[in-house]
């Protein structure tokens, strides 16, 4: 009746894991909430990092995203001053991204998971996470038609994101919680456009930042900083391209390949971590582990990182007996966890119109000009900053 590990979730980080967990002969169950088409067409991040390129390519994962992930080396930063490009391939470790939508990803990642035997189960949401404490967890869940299901195991890993059942089977005051908001929320738009730079860009502008990140040859994903609160449907097509053009300066920079808004989105800027990301039995992976702003692109990046060190821990434990790489797991991924945590907030404050009373405002503006400066002129700062930008 039981698989050696439950997977809680089929996002990224259930699925890496799921797949890796198979091709060492462990036998794992992915119960997901949602429908198989409703995965493969959630449209999420895009930016794959050095790391997670490697750890699919190893793993038999990377097939699509090698034939239609497009390789990008550069971002461009917009502003007042002028417009400037780091072309991160080039400095610090000399890393690229792939840039490769993340529903595809997910796509191929179902696909793997089936063709290689693995159960999931679609539809089907875990209501109960319980035995954490002994060595025979155990979850419930209930399928669309109300069926009831149960399911134990020898370990449990939680990658349902921040609000999936995982966190909540925690007993409180067994861990540490921290959070933030960042006080920043992102209109987060998918047009049906050719990108128009080759580049990512960044701009920088009085009116809040805008962002352009090029998903496909046809689809381009753009932000724009919105107050809190910010109605997705609040904006035509035709004042978002407005605003657009404005904070994008393009009668000075160039102008954008306009097309149909396919989805709108709000984002706000909020990141957590959990220490310990385990309890008992249980492991948390991704989102469930460490909520990431969107800022730097690092969610999907080090849930493929965590899949990689929960996998080789989980197979050393069912292989050989051996948890010491279990009871590491934590201590092992919280530091890179606060890496990626420090440089999305750092980018964060180089990208956003500060907030707070007017001389507060014109005071972080000076420090958001000199940090822009300082990245615009030092190579020590830019290969610092292609470090962090593709590293995990
Ligand atoms: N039972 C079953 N499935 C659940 C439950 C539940 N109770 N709760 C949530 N899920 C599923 C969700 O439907 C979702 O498919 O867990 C999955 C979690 O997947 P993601 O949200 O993609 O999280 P993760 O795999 O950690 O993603 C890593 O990619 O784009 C980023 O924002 C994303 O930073 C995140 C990263």
């Amino acid at each position: 009746d039981g698989a050696a590990v439950l997977i809680i979730g089929a996002g990224p980080a259930g699925l890496v894991l799921g797949n890796l967990l198979l091709d060492a002969g462990v036998d794992c169950l992915v119960v997901e909430r949602q429908s198989r088409e409703h995965v493969e067409r959630r449209a999420r991040a895009g930016f794959l990092a050095a790391n997670t390129v490697r750890v699919l390519t190893e793993n038999g994962l990377a097939d699509g995203l090698l034939a239609r992930g497009q390789r990008h080396d550069a971002c461009a930063f917009l502003t007042e001053q002028g417009r400037f490009e780091l072309k991160y391939g080039t400095l610090g470790r000399g890393e690229v991204h792939h840039v490769y939508p993340q529903q595809d990803l997910v796509t191929d990642l179902v696909a793997q998971f089936l063709a290689r035997g693995g159960e999931l189960w679609f539809e089907t949401e875990v209501t109960e996470v319980t035995g954490l404490d002994g060595d025979r967890p155990c979850i419930t869940a209930r399928t669309a038609d109300g069926t009831a299901l149960r399911r134990s195991g020898r370990y449990v890993a939680g990658c349902d994101g921040r609000h999936g059942v995982s966190r909540r089977a925690i007993p409180e005051g067994t861990y540490r919680y921290h959070r933030r908001d960042h006080g920043v929320t992102w209109l987060a738009l998918l047009a049906e456009a050719p990108p128009s730079m080759s580049a990512i860009g960044y701009a920088v502008h009085e009116r809040g930042f805008a962002g352009h990140m090029a998903r496909t040859p046809s689809v381009t994903r753009y932000y724009l900083q919105r107050p809190k609160g910010t109605d997705p449907q609040g904006w035509s097509d035709e004042r978002i391209w407005e605003e657009l053009n404005l904070r994008m300066r393009v009668d000075r920079f160039g102008a954008l390949n306009e097309g149909p808004i396919l989805e709108r989105g709000v984002v706000d800027m909020q990141s957590d971590v959990l220490d310990p990301i385990r309890y008992g039995s249980m492991y948390l992976v991704g989102d469930a582990a460490s909520l990431i702003s969107p800022a730097a692109a690092k969610g999907a990046n080090l849930a493929v990182m965590e899949a990689e060190i929960l996998a080789r821990a989980l197979v050393a434990a069912l292989g050989s007996h051996d948890e010491t790489l279990l009871d590491r797991y934590s201590a092992d991924c919280l530091p890179r966890i606060w890496r990626a945590q420090e440089f999305s907030h750092w980018m964060i404050n180089l990208l956003h119109a500060p907030s707070g009373d007017d001389d507060e405002v014109v005071f972080l503006s000076g420090l958001q000009l000199a940090r822009l400066e300082t990245l615009r002129t030092s190579r020590a700062h830019q290969d610092c900053f292609a470090e962090n930008y593709v590293g995990v």
